[in-house]
């Protein structure tokens, strides 16, 4: 038997850890043979919670789930993690403002940063899935000065994922026929979904698609889908954000089918200086990512990448006391 891969999940009673845990006990993320122990993380007014979500995680006696462990300790909890999900965050409060969020949420992920740094496995792969999701996993990854920043990633999968389908549908195509989907900066609505390197059935999409309803449609309907689940469903996005936690995970682990969009330290590809955590085209192998190098960036692109830049800047600078 493998052995098994410690996996540290925060906010473990929230809304995506419902779906998460379950598809990563089942196999989902690591593969039908990875034993996993589980290691869930909540704030104590919801340990309560927690324990009924660990009665029924034992009620599917899962064959590969090795050990269960409930703490509202991040010590605890990231004791030799090897994959650490940090779902868990603060929600947005009534007459709260952007930066009360970023503060809110970067005390938390301070916290969380140093725990990892000092108890993870020092190959800890860290994804930042609570949002604002890049700016948090720039602050764990400052909090956490004995890992390699390169360890900590924010989800934009889902931005990703939301993409794929929108172009398969509109094109009358298949999720599977689509290659080269790239979403670039912010989990937000200044993202930018790019579709300039994207090829249907091996085809340039941008020539099976109309530029105005690219420019017009697509790109915000990507960029505001997480708030129209909001308004559909009276709560965010869960499912399907856990789905897209799982897509990243595996992928980097087990490597990718192709490129997909990480957010990931800035190294100055594309022109974006260091310093924020912000989302590329990557291919995993190997346990790794790269950035994919080398694309052609039009003036269009050039002023969608650089607005969603100029926000993580701004996010940066909010909380820059803790960084
Ligand atoms: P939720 O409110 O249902 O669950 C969050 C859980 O985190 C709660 O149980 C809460 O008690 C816990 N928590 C809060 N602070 C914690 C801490 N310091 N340590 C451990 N646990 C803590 O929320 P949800 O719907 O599961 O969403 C979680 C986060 O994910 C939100 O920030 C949401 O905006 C974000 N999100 C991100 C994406 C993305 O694509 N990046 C998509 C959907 C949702
Ligand atoms: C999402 O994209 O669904 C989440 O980040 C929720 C939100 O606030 O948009």
């Amino acid at each position: 038997m493998k052995t098994p891969v410690r996996v540290a999940i925060t906010g473990g009673a929230g809304q995506i850890s419902y779906s998460l845990i379950f598809r990563i006990a089942a196999g989902d993320m690591l593969g039908p043979d990875q034993p996993v122990i589980l290691q869930l993380l909540e704030i104590p007014p919801a340990m309560d919670a927690l324990k009924g979500v660990v009665m029924e995680i034992n009620d599917c006696a899962f064959p590969l789930v090795q050990d269960i462990v409930a703490t509202d300790d991040p010590d605890v909890a990231f004791a030799k993690a090897d994959v650490a999900l940090l779902v868990g965050a603060r929600p947005r409060g009534k007459g709260m403002e952007r930066a009360d969020l970023l503060q809110a949420n970067a005390e938390i992920f301070s916290v969380q940063g140093k725990a990892l740094n000092d108890h993870a496995s020092r190959d800890v792969k860290v994804l930042v899935v609570g949002n604002p999701a890049n700016t948090n996993a720039l602050i764990a990854s400052a909090n956490a000065p004995d890992l390699d920043p390169g360890q900590f990633t924010a989800m934009t999968r889902l931005d990703h994922n939301r993409a794929l389908t929108q172009l398969a549908q509109k094109t009358g195509k298949h999720v599977t026929d689509i290659e080269g989907m790239i979403i670039w900066g912010n989990h937000s609505a200044t993202q930018y979904p790019d579709i300039a390197h994207c090829k249907i059935d091996g085809k340039a999409a941008a020539d099976l698609v109309d530029q105005n309803w690219y420019r017009s449609d697509f790109i915000p309907t990507v960029q505001k889908r997480g708030a129209a689940i909001i308004e559909a469903r009276g709560a965010s996005s869960a499912a399907s954000a856990a789905s897209a936690a799982i897509d990243h995970i595996h992928d980097w682990v087990l490597g990718s089918d192709g490129i997909v969009s990480m957010a990931i330290p800035s190294d100055g590809s594309y022109g974006i200086e260091p310093g924020v955590i912000y989302s590329y085209p990557v291919v995993c192998q190997n346990g790794g990512y790269e950035i994919v190098q080398g694309l052609d960036v039009d003036d269009f692109s050039r002023e969608k990448m650089t607005a969603t830049e100029t926000e993580l800047r701004e996010e940066r600078a909010a909380v820059e006391n803790l960084l």
